[in-house]
């Protein structure tokens, strides 16, 4: 093949939701993925899906396997130094949420991406683009064999994660920015052969930390610990994981479910936001344009959202030669991933402790927590933004 529609960089949950809704209209194009194909099927991810994100899944034919085996939640409890106030989601927004890891769902494209014959590229590395400014652009490639090869497309999007080298001449324009936040703690995250410790998720606060009880299914569990961001996985021994997961989540009958720990690993806690994610025939999509820290799972989402906007934007374009909405792919994206930023960093701040911000601080952000917890209005609030809100949808 020489020539695509859209060359894809990233086999991720940008580019494969991406590829998978271009075709669905008609639209193909080549997904160029570094990783092996059974890298991106086993790497360890967040897993909550958001309501839209459910939604487009079973709308565009790839939600049966979700259905079946996703842990599908009406509530989430939030825990405060072991007493627990239960969000119901479906309640207050009408809608569940689901627990299915992130490979899951790449597992589910990929497959379908397969059956419909689409060009998938593993092991292929991508070494150049060029021309995006121009009329076509052109993609030089490693293939799985070693050989070096190139081909051309009407646009290209890079998926390819928080590291991508395609932000690069994005943020050579003029008026474009990079906004960076750290955050003074990080997440011990733990796979635990051991039976779930209840249904629903509980997101705890103590004033040893954060704790979050996840599940993967009956019999795995993901646990995760508010640790030092520049703790190794070395410094946080069985004794010391299961002291401080009891400590921190036990209470009114709950017990934290023990087992074997299989997977440790420790997750930064980043923000960035790219503005804007285009130039000329270039888009960004999912974390190679944006950074969410894990607290409420809205990574995938993002991605998902990104491309629920892209992906009108150029089968309109290519099949119309209208590209209005393509021009505003950035204007439309941006506002959702800063509110995504915005409820990711308060449910972290809500959550987290930091003993070196002082008395004050830990009696107000506890307070902050306790008003939002006591009110309807405030758990809606919550249950809103946790469930997600509807994707854009545009006619074609
Ligand atoms: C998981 C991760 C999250 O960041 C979150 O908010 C909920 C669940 C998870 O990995 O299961």
């Amino acid at each position: 093949m020489t020539h695509t529609s859209v060359a894809i960089i990233g086999a991720g949950p940008a580019g494969l939701t991406l590829a998978h809704l271009l075709h669905r209209q008609g639209v193909e194009s080549v997904v160029f993925e570094s990783r092996s194909r059974r890298e991106v099927e086993e790497t360890v991810r967040a897993g909550v899906l958001e309501q839209g994100t459910m939604r487009l899944m079973r709308e565009t034919g790839i939600g049966e396997r979700m259905d079946r085996e996703a842990d599908i939640d009406d509530a989430i409890d939030i825990s405060i130094n072991g007493r627990r106030t239960r969000i119901d989601l479906l309640g207050l927004t009408g809608h569940h949420m689901a627990v299915y890891p992130q490979h899951e769902y790449l597992r589910d494209f990929i497959a379908q991406r397969i059956e419909d014959g689409g060009e998938l590229l593993f092991d292929t590395t991508v070494d150049e683009v060029t021309g995006y400014d121009g009329d076509e652009v052109t993609i030089t490639y490693t293939a799985e064999n070693g050989m070096q090869e190139t081909i051309t497309a009407d646009y290209i999007v890079a998926g390819d994660g928080s590291s991508s080298p395609h932000r690069a001449p994005i943020l050579e324009l003029e008026g474009s920015e990079r906004t960076k936040f750290e955050y003074p703690y990080a997440w011990f995250g733990i796979l635990v052969n051991a039976p779930q410790t209840q249904k629903e998720l509980i997101y705890a606060t103590h004033p040893e930390g954060f704790a979050l009880i996840s599940t993967r299914s009956r019999s795995v569990q993901r646990y995760y610990l508010q640790c030092n961001p520049n703790d190794q996985v070395e410094d946080w021994s069985d004794e010391r994981i299961w002291g401080q997961l009891h400590a921190r989540v036990d209470g009114e009958g709950l017990t934290v479910s023990e087992g074997e720990i299989f997977d440790r690993s420790v997750l930064r806690f980043r923000s960035a936001v790219t503005d804007p994610m285009q130039r000329g025939r270039l888009f960004l999509a999912g974390d190679a344009a944006h950074t969410v820290p894990p607290t409420g799972a809205k990574g995938l989402n993002l991605a998902v959202a990104d491309v629920s906007v892209l992906a009108p934007g150029l089968v309109r374009a290519i099949k119309t030669g209208n590209d209005d909405l393509l021009r505003n792919y950035s204007a439309l994206a941006v506002p959702r991933v800063w509110r995504a930023q915005h409820f990711s960093y308060w449910m972290s701040a809500m959550l987290h402790s930091v003993p070196e911000q002082g008395h004050f601080q830990h009696r107000r952000r506890l307070a902050e927590l306790e008003a939002m917890l006591a009110t309807e209005a405030g758990r809606r609030y919550q249950a809103q933004q946790y469930v997600g809100f509807d994707l854009p949808t545009f006619d074609l």
